[in-house]
């Protein structure tokens, strides 16, 4: 009799209420999702809920949620004889509070997952902002580097400033041994000037002996067999420099300096052109495959940082203003004038 009464009540319940929310709701918060039987007509029920009754029922459990859930010894969500004992023994209240205690403990952690969630939202927005801003950067950085120049190819623009030095060297050599006194002494001083600060003490021994070289030997092959002979002859070169400062300081050239000077002048050209070439052609080249291509960035903007610091500005710029002025004074301006004659 008490059980036919008990199954009595079960019309009624499903009368006054929902009795798959009743259910779900007290199910839910006494058991663990998805691990126990009945699992499939329990996610049916869950489906049918709202809020967050939605979400257990997807049974996308974060690990706070799923030790909210944790179960019941001996009851199953699932199961007729809970639903039975939920409605036919007098547990709506219980069954209501524990309801609603599972709906404010789902709302709190749906709330704080909200915003772990918006946290995590911002800190993508953020690094999509940086991503941005960093292609930003790239982009400017590419428009300004329209003008910029790679590591090995302002050390070989330099090369042709010295080169053009060379070239006066040459050109002046036969003029001294002709007649010393229309060489200008003052601007064949200034081109030796102009070699020693941008060549030997810039070029050589800030950039080559500092950063270039070290590199090159420790690579390893070819290129850094050449190290020590290089080396030398900057060494050789700086004792030049100091020759002919010597024999120009005074303004004029004397008769008796003329011809030595012109033979170390042209020495000194002969040494230099191969010795920029093996740099151009050999040293550079392995200077750049041992750093790597950010290494290579890297000490390109080291070595723009070490021109404008030692030249006050773009030290390139300068030396060409320089050198384009000692070449009209020396009459040597003029390109076409260096034009092989025709083969005869
Ligand atoms: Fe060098
Ligand atoms: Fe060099």
């Amino acid at each position: 009799m008490r059980n036919v009464s008990v199954v009595a009540a079960v019309p009624l319940f499903l009368a006054i209420h929902d009795p798959i929310e009743w259910f779900g709701a007290v199910g839910a918060d006494r058991l663990q999702i998805g691990n126990e039987s009945g699992g499939r007509r329990r996610e049916a029920l869950y489906r049918r809920l709202e809020g967050p009754h939605a979400i257990v029922g997807r049974t996308e459990m974060t690990p706070r949620c799923s030790r909210a859930m944790k179960p019941l010894p001996g009851w199953s969500a699932g199961s007729t004889y809970y639903f039975v004992f939920c409605a036919g023994i007098g547990k709506f209240a219980p069954a209501f509070l524990a309801r609603r205690r599972f709906r404010r403990r789902m709302t709190a952690m749906m709330e704080k997952d909200r915003r772990t969630a918006l946290a995590s939202l911002a800190g993508i927005g953020l690094l999509v902002a940086g991503c941005a801003k960093n292609d930003a950067d790239g982009a400017k950085k590419s428009e300004g580097d329209e003008d910029a120049v790679t590591a090995n190819e302002d050390l070989m623009r330099e090369h042709g400033v010295l080169r053009r030095i060379l070239v006066i060297y040459r050109e002046v050599a036969p003029k001294l041994v002709a007649n010393p006194g229309a060489v200008d002494a003052a601007a064949l001083a200034a081109a030796t000037t102009l070699f020693q600060t941008f060549g030997e003490r810039y070029h050589e021994q800030m950039l080559e002996e500092q950063h270039i070289f070290p590199i090159v030997r420790k690579a390893g092959g070819e290129a850094a067999g050449l190290v020590d002979a290089l080396l030398a002859q900057h060494a050789r070169g700086r004792e030049i420099t100091a020759y002919i400062l010597d024999r120009t300081k005074s303004g004029r050239i004397g008769t008796g300096d003329a011809r030595a000077l012109a033979q170390t002048l042209t020495a000194f050209a002969r040494m230099y052109e191969p010795h920029a070439a093996r740099e151009d052609t050999i040293v550079f080249p392995a200077f750049k495959k041992a750093v790597g291509a950010k290494g290579y960035d890297d000490l390109g903007d080291q070595f723009e940082d070490i021109e404008r610091r030692t030249f006050g500005g773009d030290g390139f710029d300068i030396a060409i203003d320089k050198v384009a002025d000692i070449e009209r004074r020396l009459g040597l301006a003029d390109l076409n004038a260096f034009t092989a004659p025709a083969v005869t």
